[in-house]
């Protein structure tokens, strides 16, 4: 037997059905258990500490250290005083993911894993498409297969390239990128598109990241990085520690206030707090759209040479540096326009430069003083 619905009753019913979705959906959140990819590493560990701070979430982790270590589950214990369950799976194997949706009640997932040097992503391209890309495809599938609500990918400023057009928005458009790991992030939002573009009852965000710098307050985690540091702030505290002899400032001669490059400096607790917000978004289900992208940086852009003098403020000692040639592909200056985020999700980053530094010095002197 055919049931007619008239195109009015059709409305209706779904409005009810959205209705009875949201409010299981809401039931469900103040307990929800959110899938956390990368979780031992330096943005997912702090996003970690966030949720077990401020919401009623579950927090779960998966990652397969390749960047990390197990023993950020024990400081995030030290300083939260709470566990959190936790597998080491390489997302690339999805019949290991798969378990981990099978053995628990996922709603949320925040997707922070991925490979993310840059001149590591020119010299190794395929590792990088093959981690970043793979790792993402399991995850969304996963996702559609169990219906899991809310997403969030973990982009990256790097996506709008060489601009020139400053403060950056979310309508700048996306330029032609520098390298390879750049690229894992256009491709990705853009699968993300493509599936969001079906999946009509998965809502999705892409955060993009300006420079994440700092430390938990604690100084207890804070950015591990391999090797020879490529972000500015670990190569200041390294050289300050005497890991490095000297910092190299790359260019001194650009359209700038001091003619060092400039870029958009954020707190990483300030970053991780935008994922908690970003989620709570999401579950208020009122969003005109199941896609959207937001900027995630403090609108201010600090040149490099700002940045030292605000870290030797914080170090209370002269940094050890000099100055270089440019480096081929850095540009001159980069920094968020952040309305869109202050407007929509209610978030503003809140941390000064000077707390950015001396909680880098702080996790600096930590590592210094333990085997970690
Ligand atoms: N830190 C930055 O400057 C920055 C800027 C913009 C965007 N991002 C993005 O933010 C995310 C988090 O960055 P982060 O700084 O915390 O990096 P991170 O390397 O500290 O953390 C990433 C974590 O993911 C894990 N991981 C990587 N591939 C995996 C896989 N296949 N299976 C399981 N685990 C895997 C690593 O072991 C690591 O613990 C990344 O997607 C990165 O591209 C970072």
């Amino acid at each position: 037997m055919y049931l007619y619905l008239g195109s009015q009753s059709k409305s209706f019913l779904n409005c009810c059905y959205k209705d009875v979705i949201s409010l299981s959906l809401r039931k469900l959140s103040n307990t929800m258990d959110v899938l956390i990819t990368g979780g031992a590493g330096y943005i997912g560990s702090h996003t970690i500490i966030e949720i077990l701070t401020h919401t009623d979430w579950n927090p779960i982790s998966v990652d397969n250290f390749n960047n990390s270590t197990p023993k950020t589950y024990d400081r995030i214990k030290e300083i939260t005083g709470k566990s959190i369950k936790h597998y080491d799976i390489d997302l690339k194997n999805i019949d290991r993911l798969r378990v981990v949706f099978e053995e628990n009640n996922i709603q949320g997932i925040i997707h922070f894993a991925a490979h993310k040097s840059v001149p590591e992503s020119v010299d190794k391209p395929l590792e990088y498409y093959t981690n970043n890309i793979n790792s993402l495809i399991n995850v969304l599938q996963l996702q559609k297969d169990f219906k899991v609500p809310y997403f969030i990918f973990s982009s990256s400023c790097s996506v709008y390239g060489s601009t020139t057009a400053l403060p950056v928005t979310e309508n700048t458009p996306i330029g032609k990128t520098e390298c390879p790991y750049a690229y894992t992030k256009v491709v990705g939002e853009q699968i993300i598109i493509d599936v969001a573009h079906i999946e009509k009852d998965l809502n999705y965000i892409a955060l993009r990241y300006f420079n994440p710098v700092g430390a938990h307050i604690s100084g207890k985690i804070g950015e591990l990085p391999n090797g020879v540091p490529n972000n500015l702030i670990p190569f200041i505290t390294q050289t300050a520690s005497g890991i490095r002899k000297e910092l190299t400032v790359f260019g001194s001669d650009y359209d700038t206030v001091d003619g060092t490059c400039v870029r958009d400096y954020i707190h990483v607790s300030d970053i991780a707090n935008a994922h908690v917000k970003a989620l709570e978004y999401l579950q208020k289900e009122t969003q005109a759209t199941n896609f959207d992208v937001f900027n995630l940086g403090t609108g201010i852009g600090v040149s490099v040479l700002q940045t030292i003098q605000a870290f030797e403020k914080s170090a209370g000692k002269p940094l050890n540096y000099k100055l270089g040639e440019r480096r081929p592909g850095d540009i001159a200056k980069i920094y968020a326009n952040t309305e869109k985020s202050a407007t929509i999700l209610g978030w503003k980053a809140e941390k000064s430069i000077d707390e950015m530094m001396d909680s880098a010095w702080k996790w600096q002197q930590n590592l210094d003083n333990q085997s970690l």
